[in-house]
């Protein structure tokens, strides 16, 4: 999960390049904190909808995991 500009947004931790977690030491965003990142192969993903666009599976996207707030507790599906 991840959350930007107040919205919260769910992904499974799957890159669709090689199919690796994303991730290395928890660490899920760029330094610039605007995209996702994997650290696999270095796989740019947009925070708002998961597409990826940069690196080896641009044109793909993540698969999202369906997240909502109730009364201030994170729901997922
Ligand atoms: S496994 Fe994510 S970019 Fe290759």
């Amino acid at each position: 999960m991840v959350r930007k500009d107040g919205q919260l947004h769910g992904y499974v931790d799957v890159c669709p390049h090689a199919g690796w977690p994303l991730a290395i030491m928890d660490n899920y965003l760029t330094r610039t904190k605007d995209r996702l990142l994997c650290a696999g192969h270095g796989a740019l993903f947009r925070i708002e909808d998961g597409a990826c666009t940069s690196g080896p599976c641009a044109g793909q996207a993540l698969e999202a995991w369906p997240v909502t707030v109730r009364d201030g507790v994170i729901v997922v599906a």
